[in-house]
């Protein structure tokens, strides 16, 4: 592929930049500290950029600003040779992409929440942005439940009658708190993954074999403190 705006064109030696795939909002934040304790310089007035393709030739990388959701299927396309995506996207969404490392940042957890006061219901109506995670979840368990798939504010679906229960993701457990619900079933652990396109991985393994040690010495450097 030939597009004019230097995220194919090759840098300063010649070689191709590697493109990750970032997540803007929430992730970012943390994962652009975690590359530059790496040693990958990127800086922090990027935090707040509306930029969607900022390259650093200096480094060998560019990097695209994705939606965190689509960060997998840029991956799998092979538009980004890597990405960093989390855990709860990389289940719903289960695209053909190695995953690589686990960045250990963007803590949280997938959950069942319900009213306090929550019975088992006739009709079980189950609210999230993550129907593929849900419906196996509930299949897996023998549970029948319909799935209703909404976009955000999952917390408002058992609130106003919408659903009894909701699968969602806790970080701090404020929205819960906030709304009067409880937490039921944690269904797995989340962190952010770095993922790689299968054709990338072989072609390009130098350079991202290095990003991982990097990554890896900034991941266990952190945790010895
Ligand atoms: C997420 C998630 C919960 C909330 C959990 O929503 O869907 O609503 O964060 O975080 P907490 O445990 O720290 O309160 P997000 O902020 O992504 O917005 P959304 O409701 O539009 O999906």
């Amino acid at each position: 592929m030939s597009l004019d705006n230097g995220l194919y064109a090759p840098d300063q030696s010649g070689r191709e930049l590697l493109k990750v795939a970032m997540p803007k909002g929430r992730i970012y934040k943390v994962a652009s500290k975690l590359f530059r304790e790496a040693g990958v310089p990127i800086p922090t007035d990027f935090d707040d950029t509306r930029k969607l393709i900022i390259e650093l030739p200096e480094v060998g990388m560019s990097f695209i600003m994705a939606k965190p959701v689509d960060v997998p299927t840029y991956v799998e396309y092979g538009v980004a040779d890597i990405g960093i995506v989390g855990k709860d996207v990389l289940m719903e969404e289960n695209k053909d992409v190695y995953e690589l490392l686990d960045l250990g940042i963007a803590k949280c957890r997938m959950s069942v929440i319900g009213m306090p006061d929550w019975k088992p219901a006739i009709n079980p109506r189950v609210a999230t942005k993550y129907p593929s995670v849900a419906s196996q979840y509930f299949r897996e368990l023998g549970q029948q439940v319909e799935v209703i798939k909404l976009n955000g504010s999952i917390e408002l679906a058992p609130l106003i009658g919408l659903a009894d229960r909701i699968v969602d993701m806790v970080e701090t457990g404020q929205t819960l708190r906030e709304n009067g619900l409880v937490e039921m079933e944690t269904i797995f652990g989340i962190t952010s993954r770095l993922i790689a396109n299968r054709v990338s991985y072989r072609m390009k393994n130098e350079e991202i074999q290095s990003l991982c040690d990097k990554l890896q010495h900034a991941i266990a450097a952190k945790a010895s403190v």
